[in-house]
């Protein structure tokens, strides 16, 4: 039998997967899950009334290929708003089967063969991926180490005459930073300058705290021409399961990246379609009372973490992630997640699956209940202080 195509050999197992089967595998029924990296709540009503609606309306055929008009047009509006960005409905915007396809297409769409796209890391490991598929090299870029912001400084160094694109994810997964408009000024006039695209992933747009506010790297001069904004439903109306999210970018990048998402998908779910439309006309009273919850947990579960001896927590301002440094008490952030896992009965994210940069971290979720973070919070920081004797079970 002849071997599989080789691109795949360098793409690993996710490590939240095998953490995962770990956790499973130990079979602890007051098991509490701080690694997973969805919202916990329901998908509000008026969303699930519309997708039943297209349903019953027997709406369940494919659509045209760039997603219903209703709902690009929708996304032009909403990002007007929010950006301050004008995007061409007819063009512009492509409806994806969850921004992971979009991601995917874009990538695609971007990098040739040899083609260098920088990743600052850690980073969302699909990014590596897609890269590695497109036959492109990712140049991983670590971030600063107190606020995970990228240091522009650091970016310039790394650019060759063959990087061509930048990923940029603010709010982050996995560390929760809002990169400061400031990071963000900078890493646009390298991308000015060196005439690279921008693939921005802003599925975290609305979680955002502390009094930030969401910017887009597409919003600064010369930007949205070479920008591709990814969002997606999944987070900020709890819709991970509806596998819907968007693309907008200019005209050329948007009519490349239509034709590679032809290769994996025909069109986004038409239910799905549906229900974001409805999403976007009726969600914005549950979201804000999403966000003021998570906003309740992010500052509780941050106050518990920094009370365990050894863990030095940055105050996160995005996402719904937290990214302590546990290294002082163990730099292997698998060994010390499992062990974890076996003793405090609490599952989180070793750092190291979201790339070297990521060791000596856990990345943990507060897209939980206030009982079980606090539950949580106060397992870890007792079975910290009991010891950690630098052994798991396996
Ligand atoms: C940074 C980031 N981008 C994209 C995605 C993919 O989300 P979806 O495909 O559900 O839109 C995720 C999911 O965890 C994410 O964290």
């Amino acid at each position: 039998m002849k071997s599989l195509a080789s691109r795949g050999e360098q793409i690993k197992r996710p490590l939240h997967r095998e953490m995962r089967d770990y956790a499973a595998k130990l079979g602890f029924e007051d098991m509490i899950y701080l690694n997973i990296g969805e919202p916990d709540f329901a998908t509000p009503q008026p969303i699930i009334e519309a997708g039943k609606k297209a349903m019953e309306e027997g709406f369940t055929h494919y659509t045209g290929e760039r997603g219903i008009k209703p709902l690009r047009e929708a996304l032009a509006e909403q990002l007007k708003a929010s950006l301050g960005l004008e995007y061409n409905p007819e063009r512009e915007i492509i409806v994806t089967g969850g921004s992971s396809e979009a991601l995917f297409a874009t990538i695609m769409a971007l990098v040739d063969q040899g083609d260098e796209a920088i990743i600052f890391s850690p980073y969302y490991p699909p990014y590596f991926s897609a890269v590695i598929a497109a036959m492109g090299r990712p140049v991983l870029i670590p971030v600063e180490k107190e606020n995970f912001n990228p240091v522009p400084e650091e970016t310039l160094k790394k650019i060759t005459g063959k990087t061509k694109l930048m990923m940029v994810n603010s709010p982050c997964n996995p560390t929760g930073a809002v990169y400061g408009e400031n990071t963000l000024k900078a890493l646009a006039e390298i991308a000015v300058d060196h005439d690279l695209y921008v693939i921005s992933d802003e599925v975290y747009e609305r979680f955002v705290f502390e009094g930030e506010k969401h910017v887009s790297i597409a919003s600064f001069p010369g930007m949205a021409e070479r920008t591709v904004v990814v969002g997606s439903f999944s987070k900020t109306y709890a819709m991970t399961g509806w596998r819907i999210g968007y693309v907008a970018g200019p005209e050329k990048a948007v009519s490349g990246i239509l034709k590679l998402r032809g290769a994996v998908n025909v069109c986004a779910s038409s239910i799905s379609q549906k229900a974001a439309l409805a999403a976007l006309e009726k969600g914005e009273p549950y979201v804000s009372k999403m966000i003021r919850e998570y906003d309740r947990r992010r500052k509780l579960v941050y106050e518990a973490l920094s009370r365990v001896k050894g863990f030095k927590v940055s105050k996160p301002k995005g996402a719904f992630y937290l990214f302590p440094n546990i290294s002082s008490l163990e730099r292997d952030s698998f060994k010390f997640a499992r062990f974890l896992a076996e003793k405090a009965h609490v599952v989180t994210s070793p750092g190291v699956g979201f790339g070297e940069a990521g060791e000596g971290h856990l990345r943990i979720s507060y897209s939980a209940s206030i009982e079980n973070l606090k539950e949580a919070a106060e397992r870890i920081r007792l079975t910290v202080e009991e010891g950690w004797e630098g052994t798991v079970s396996t």
